[in-house]
């Protein structure tokens, strides 16, 4: 006879705050280095199992994000060195930025490197200045180096959805380009970042999404949402169900590319992560994150894009 016993363990969920990176890109002032490492610093206490620093991309395409090697510099050791250190992540587009992350490793920041594509040919131009193909072509002399070092991976591909410029988007086409970016390296330790750009998305969505998904996909996949309609919190909700055990957030539910907006509409902000946080424990999982540590940071993410909107420099 089989006897299981209640343990009243719940299953983990993987929390990954973006707001540095996906947070701050899209902020119209440029916030100072030392709120960005303020911001940091809050969010190494708060319990998430990643943080996306920063990018190593054009300072042409995205000054706000121009000092992202001087934040690694400034807080890489001391957030690697911390006991339950998070994972510290950036993205990389190219080799240029591919030799930044190296650099980084060779000062003792072990970084997870974050190569972007996407499922929409308007945005991969807007946004990378290739087409899908060509940016995929961009990451194969990364890829095998990285995980030859061992370096963790993580594809991203936006709009798995929806196009700010094309609109909708099949999930037969975003299962290609995973397909695409698979054949330069599978392993089970790939984390397959699908990004909803826009923020449209309803659970129906994401389940057609995920349908065109083996499990052994979906077992290794973030889920990255925006949340303009509202219905982020809904969505995670709805790829629980499905097995989906990774997502991202934004403290204060900043963010949004710069290329994803139009000339009507500024790109939309992340699910909050503190939101993401109270869903994913409301359905019945955990997240290890510390509530209150996150809100404080979540206060310091908004205060200091509001500081900055209103030209009054770095608080203390
Ligand atoms: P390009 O103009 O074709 O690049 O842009 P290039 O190779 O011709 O170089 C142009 C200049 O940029 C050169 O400088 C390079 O040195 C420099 P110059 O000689 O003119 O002074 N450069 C770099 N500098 C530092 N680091 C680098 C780098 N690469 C070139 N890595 C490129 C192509 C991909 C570089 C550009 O389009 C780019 O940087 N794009 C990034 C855009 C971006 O960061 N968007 C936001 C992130 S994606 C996102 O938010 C979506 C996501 O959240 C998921 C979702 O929500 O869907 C992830
Ligand atoms: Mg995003």
């Amino acid at each position: 006879m089989c006897v299981v016993y209640d343990t009243g363990m719940s299953e983990k969920v993987r929390i990954t705050d973006v707001s540095p990176r996906d947070g701050l890109q899209n902020e119209p002032e440029i916030i100072a280095t030392d709120d960005k490492i303020r911001l940091i610093r809050r969010l190494l206490a708060s319990g998430v199992d990643e943080i996306e620093v920063t990018s190593f991309v054009s300072p042409r395409w995205v000054p706000q994000l121009a000092d992202g090697p001087a934040v690694i510099e400034a807080i890489g050791v001391e957030a690697t060195c911390m006991a339950d250190a998070p994972q510290l992540s950036v993205l990389v587009p190219n080799e240029q930025g591919f030799e930044e992350a190296l650099l980084a490793r060779e000062q003792g920041v072990p970084l997870k490197i974050a190569m972007f594509a996407a499922a929409s040919e308007t945005f991969s131009q807007q946004n990378t200045n290739g087409t899908i193909a060509e940016v995929i072509d961009r990451f194969r002399p990364i890829v095998p180096r990285a995980a030859e070092l061992e370096m963790p991976i993580r594809f991203y591909v936006s709009c798995v959805v929806e196009c700010p410029f094309e609109g909708r988007i099949k999930p037969a086409a975003v299962r290609g380009v995973v397909d695409q970016l698979l054949e330069l390296h599978d392993s089970p330790t790939v984390d397959i970042d699908l990004g909803e750009t826009i923020g449209v998305a309803t659970p129906d969505d994401i389940n057609a999404l995920l349908d065109a998904f083996d499990d052994s996909h979906i077992e290794r996949m973030t889920l990255h949402l925006h949340d303009t309609q509202g219905r982020a919190a809904d969505c995670v909700a709805a790829a629980l169900q499905r097995g989906v055990r990774s997502f991202d957030g934004s403290a204060g539910g900043l963010g949004g590319c710069p290329y994803a907006s139009t000339e009507e509409r500024r790109a939309p902000g992340n699910i909050a992560t503190e939101s993401l946080v109270q869903r994913v424990e409301a359905e019945g999982f955990e997240t290890g994150v510390d509530t209150e540590r996150l809100e404080a940071a979540a206060v310091c993410a908004r205060e200091i894009v509001l500081t900055a909107r209103s030209g009054m420099g770095g608080l203390t």
